[in-house]
């Protein structure tokens, strides 16, 4: 277990998780708004799984499994990841629809931000997401993360949302 909050536990995901992270992955409304490919086997989430688990190892961090303690049912991920493309580490989450709107994501993007500053010293996370990610963006605030730019994601492509936060930042921003 990396983190604990009232409703949740965060661990690392692992090839166990493999048919539920299939799920989520393979789900049109989950992937409506983050840009990636929707993934359709085990073949491949399999490697998508591996891939996760590489940044664990090589940064000490990654995307968290994140798991409901009554009835320890797995919901989606949240974490941090490097990217290098901005030598920046960035906020990131992904549940399942039937846990949207009872404040997950707020719960577990506010303790990563917590344990990204005080256990593993970060001293910036940034957290980027489509104009249209009305939800996501409210998360962002309300951890409070403040709003930084409109900027691509890739070169010559379209405009998102970028926010940042450091820890003073989170501390005097956060809102109910
Ligand atoms: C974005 C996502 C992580 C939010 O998770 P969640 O657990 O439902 O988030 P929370 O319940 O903590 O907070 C959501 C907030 O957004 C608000 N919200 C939801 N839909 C909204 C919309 N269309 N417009 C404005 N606000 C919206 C909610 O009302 C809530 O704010 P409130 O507490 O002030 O009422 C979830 O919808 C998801 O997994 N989406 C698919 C994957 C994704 O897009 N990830 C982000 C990529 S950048």
């Amino acid at each position: 277990m990396i983190i604990e909050t009232e409703r949740l536990i965060l661990r690392e995901i692992v090839l166990t998780d493999a048919e539920d992270m299939l799920r989520l992955h393979s789900n049109q409304q989950v992937q409506k708004y983050t840009g990636e490919d929707i993934i359709t086997s085990l073949e491949e989430i399999h490697s998508k799984i591996k891939e996760k688990s590489a940044d664990y190892v090589n940064h000490g961090f990654g995307r968290w499994a994140t798991i409901l303690k009554d009835g320890m049912q797995f919901t989606g991920w949240a974490g941090l990841a490097y990217l290098p493309e901005f030598d920046e580490i960035d906020l990131g989450y992904r549940f399942l629809p039937e846990y949207w709107g009872v404040g997950i994501a707020t719960e577990a993007s506010h303790a990563i931000l917590t344990y990204g500053f005080d256990n593993l010293h970060l001293k910036k996370i940034i957290a980027i997401a489509m104009k249209e990610n009305k939800a996501s963006i409210r998360v962002m605030e309300k951890v409070g993360m403040q709003f930084d730019k409109f900027a691509p994601y890739e070169p010559g492509g379209p405009d998102f949302v970028w926010y940042w936060c450091d820890k003073q930042l989170i501390t005097k921003n956060e809102v109910d």
